[in-house]
């Protein structure tokens, strides 16, 4: 291989981990991508995201691993208990370069829902964006009818909680995700 190319070849990160957002670092990276996402790349907001719910919310981090430690926050979700038994999902985030490797959206849900199970959710629903009701539905989620949000359309969506045992972690695995359409060196 020429140096050239070498140089021009993206690093892509073989190991995740996927965790409640607990320190500092962890919330600034798990704020600092929600803007990113919501604001700058689809203009949902014009300058911030946050809300009242964020008062309230769990926070929970992707972050790619470098020799094993935490080195960039690269996914979010939020979870909290809208009301007793009903809990709710939001602000799904993957960075761009991130996405479609196969795992990150899907293991973000995973700990979520499973995270909200354990904590004695009865249900767990969303608020879904069109274009990512079909990956919903691929991870055991099924549509309640259409919603307009932010003057976007929405599905209102409900996980279905066998799918997702209850846990108690505050960590998942750390994952390798093999990108099938991109040629190993
Ligand atoms: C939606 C989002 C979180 C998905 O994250 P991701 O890390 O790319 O998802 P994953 O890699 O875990 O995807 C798992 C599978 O679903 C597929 N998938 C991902 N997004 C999809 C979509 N919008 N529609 C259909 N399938 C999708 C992936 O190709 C993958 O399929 P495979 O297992 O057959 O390869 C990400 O695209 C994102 O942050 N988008 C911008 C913000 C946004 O829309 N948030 C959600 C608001 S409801």
């Amino acid at each position: 291989m020429m140096f050239e190319e070498m140089e021009n070849r993206p690093f892509i990160p073989t190991e995740y981990v996927v965790r409640l957002a607990q320190t500092p670092w962890e919330r600034a990276g798990y704020h600092a991508l929600r803007r990113d996402v919501f604001c700058t790349e689809q203009h949902v907001f014009e300058y911030d995201d946050r809300d009242s719910i964020d008062e309230t919310a769990i926070p929970i981090i992707a972050a790619c691993c470098v020799a094993g430690m935490p080195d960039r926050i690269v996914g979010a979700v939020r979870i909290h208990e809208a009301e007793p038994g009903v809990w709710r999902g939001s602000r799904l985030a993957v960075h761009a370069d991130h996405r479609k490797l196969g795992r990150i959206g899907a293991e973000l849900i995973r700990m979520a829902v499973s995270t909200a199970h354990g904590l004695g959710a009865i249900r767990f629903l969303a608020t879904v964006q069109e274009q990512n009701v079909l990956f919903f539905r691929r991870l055991h989620w099924k549509s309640l009818g259409t919603i307009t949000l932010h003057d976007l359309p929405h599905h209102g969506m409900e996980a279905d909680l066998s799918r997702y045992p209850a846990h108690g972690f505050d960590q998942t695995w750390l994952l390798r995700p093999q990108p099938r359409s991109r040629q190993v060196a």
